[in-house]
């Protein structure tokens, strides 16, 4: 049917139509080749002059100065702004999104662009083994949509336990019946899940890419063989296997961006600006109160005031450093380099991450038809086929296993033959030439499915800290993954699994068999060190930091309390992927865009407007 489709469509296209074609192929071509030999910034120059500036002009005075327009900002700013009376000012580093980053399936080259921050780990010992200087990429988008609009756009809620670990943790109100409204309220759900669990009225669509490759039904026919049950992993219960939601509408990226804030950029209450950088968070020293936001903009440096508050949306790389410059971080570090501490919190501790296995390649003896151009964006004008989703992510699931209680240990994620680049993945996994030639060369992409494993709830926990007090300076990005032992044997336990399903009747059905991958031959093949050795070399991450400017009720252990103020300075809120205080088992998005939904109503209801 999708195939009639596309041929009814090459054949009765009018001018404009071929036009709107030519112009994607041009689009794509010019902007993959540039993303093969971008070369991403080691800090953030391009501020360099403003920052330098010796004069500070007035930008005016907010209800609220908003930093970040991510994935948390741009909805924060977007419900703040529905009160007609509250004026706020959102500031973002980076520019507008565009119809190259709209096409999902283009996401990985948006690493490369200057849509992305351009971070890397420090060198690591534990993890990362397999990368160039062992160093990890940390992709950030530094664009309006922020991480949104440069990420995988999978739909991904997580554990009701996770939420409900949260409120245990001692923050009223985020339990998992407290916070389920929220996600329901972002939602506008194309999807057939199970009802109670979904919206249908929220800016935000959520959709499943269709349609899905022929492989996807032994995929989760072979999980069904392992009692891997299909399910709504958004509703009831998570554990199973299912074909990914994703939020993309009629097959485009649907960024925080583009769902939320171009609803609201109309609003006269509502002042965005884009490449600006926030500087420093104005905070007066005796009374120990938000005052504003220094930021630079172009050859300027400003400063906004905000009469309500100011509210950090950096992510959990950003905000970190931002606070931390400003006076509010570990006495110790801060005494260091200098800065006046403000208020003595972690910030830039327990920094979580997931861990990502990129997977077992499996051979099969089907084959992908081969497309050109043309007809994938002609596909994807409809809303449909290989450009609508990121790299093909068909399919996803979450298993049991002994001694994990009620949250799945790790998750697996189906890529399709047809899924995966290794031109950009080399660069994209920044992997040494060992693992260039013994793992991303063995993948056939017209033949091999890839499954790739996540560990959700690592033990170990990394950094943020900062390399100086100039914030052209990126900060220290220590993701310290896998030092505890148990991590390494949960993603081995993880891959046993991965094993398994390769060994059903379904795969058998498609004469599926793991390639053989010529890394770590020091140790024999598929022993338990083999495993240990080639998940400490080629571990990356899945994109998920949080945790660094943790909620909770101690300020010891935590930097904002359940309504996302921190801790010992007023008129301060962090709200982002930063106040998680543990990892959810699941993706950061969705979750990140429930924190700024519900924080919204905590900051309408203090303020009276609701
Ligand atoms: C490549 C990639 C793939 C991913 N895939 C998925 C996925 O498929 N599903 C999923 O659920 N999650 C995914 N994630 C994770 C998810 O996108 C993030 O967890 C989420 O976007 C975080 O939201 P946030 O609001 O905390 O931060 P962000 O969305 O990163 O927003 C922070 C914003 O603040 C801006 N900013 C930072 N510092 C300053 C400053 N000093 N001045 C001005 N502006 C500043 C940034 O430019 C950015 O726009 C992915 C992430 C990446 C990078
Ligand atoms: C804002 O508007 C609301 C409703 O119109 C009103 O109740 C409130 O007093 C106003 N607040 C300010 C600060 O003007
Ligand atoms: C998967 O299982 C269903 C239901 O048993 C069956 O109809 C379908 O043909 C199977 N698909 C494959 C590829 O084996
Ligand atoms: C793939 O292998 C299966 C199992 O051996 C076989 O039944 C099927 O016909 C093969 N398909 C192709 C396209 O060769």
């Amino acid at each position: 049917m999708y195939l009639l489709a596309a041929i009814c469509l090459a054949f009765f296209s009018s001018t404009t139509g071929t036009q709107t074609t030519l112009y994607y192929e041009n689009l794509i071509s010019e902007r993959t080749a540039i993303a093969q030999g971008f070369a991403l910034p080691q800090s953030n120059e391009e501020f360099r002059a403003g920052a330098a500036s010796t004069v500070t002009e007035d930008a005016g005075t907010f209800d609220f100065v908003i930093v970040g327009a991510g994935s948390a900002g741009s909805v924060l700013a977007t419900r703040l702004s529905e009160i007609d009376n509250v004026t706020v000012l959102l500031l973002e580093a980076g520019g507008e999104e565009d119809d190259f980053s709209d096409m999902p399936a283009m996401w990985m080259y948006l690493q490369f662009s200057e849509m992305n921050w351009g971070y890397y780990s420090t060198p690591q010992t534990s993890c990362c083994q397999g990368m160039m200087e062992q160093r990890c990429i940390i992709p950030r988008g530094k664009v309006i949509g922020g991480s949104s609009t440069i990420n995988a756009v999978m739909y991904v809620r997580g554990n009701p336990k996770d939420y409900d670990t949260w409120e245990e943790l001692g923050n009223p109100g985020w339990s998992y019946q407290d916070v389920l409204p929220y996600f329901i309220k972002s939602e506008n759900s194309q999807i057939d899940g199970d009802s109670g669990y979904h919206g249908t009225g929220g800016f935000w669509n959520v959709e499943y890419a269709q349609p899905p490759s022929p492989l996807f039904s032994n995929f989760v026919n072979a999980s069904l063989e392992l009692d891997v049950p299909i399910v709504d992993y958004n509703g009831e219960n998570e554990f199973g296997s299912a074909q990914t939601q994703f939020n993309i509408k009629r097959g485009k990226r649907q960024s925080t961006g583009t769902a939320f804030l171009d609803n609201a950029r109309k609003r006269k209450n509502l002042q965005v600006k884009t490449k600006a950088l926030a500087t420093k968070i104005v905070i007066d020293p005796d009374r120990k109160v938000a005052q504003g936001v220094e930021f630079v903009q172009g050859d300027k440096k400003f400063v906004a005031l905000a009469s309500k508050e100011v509210i950090v949306s950096g992510g959990a790389i950003n905000s970190p450093q931002l606070l931390m410059l400003s006076g509010v971080g570990p006495q110790d570090h801060l005494d260091e380099l200098g800065i006046e501490v403000l208020a003595d919190l972690p910030v830039g501790k327990n920094l979580l991450e997931h861990p990502l296995f990129p997977g077992l390649i499996i051979r099969t003896n089907y084959t992908l038809p081969s497309s050109d151009l043309e007809t994938l964006i002609e596909y994807y004008l409809l809303g449909l086929g290989p450009y609508t989703k990121p790299g093909g992510i068909d399919g996803i699931g979450f298993i049991k296993s002994a001694d994990t209680g009620d949250v799945p240990k790790v998750e697996y994620l189906f890529v399709p033959p047809g899924g995966s680049s290794s031109l950009i993945l080399t660069r994209a996994y920044n992997y040494d030439t060992e693992l260039v030639f013994g793992f991303l060369n063995q993948i056939n992409p017209m033949t091999d499915m890839i499954i790739a494993l996540a560990l959700l709830h690592e033990k170990s926990t990394g950094r943020i800290t900062l390399k100086s007090t100039d914030p052209i300076d990126f900060p220290n990005i220590d993701l310290n993954m896998l030092a505890e032992q148990e991590d390494v044997d949960n993603l081995v336990e993880g891959i046993e699994f991965l094993l398994d399903l390769v060994d059903t009747e379904a795969m058998r059905a498609v004469s599926a068999q793991a390639v053989s991958i010529p890394i770590c031959t020091e140790f024999t093949e598929l022993s338990k060190e083999y495993w240990e050795c080639v998940v400490r070399r080629m571990t990356t991450t899945i994109y998920h930091p949080c945790g660094t400017t943790a909620m909770g009720p101690d300020s010891t252990t935590s930097v904002v309390d359940s309504n996302l103020k921190v801790h010992g300075v007023e008129s301060l809120r962090v709200v982002d992927a930063g106040v998680f205080p543990t990892t959810v088992s699941g993706h950061t998005n969705a979750p990140a865009v429930m924190v700024a939904e519900k924080i919204a109503d905590v900051i309408k209801s203090d303020y009276g407007y609701l």
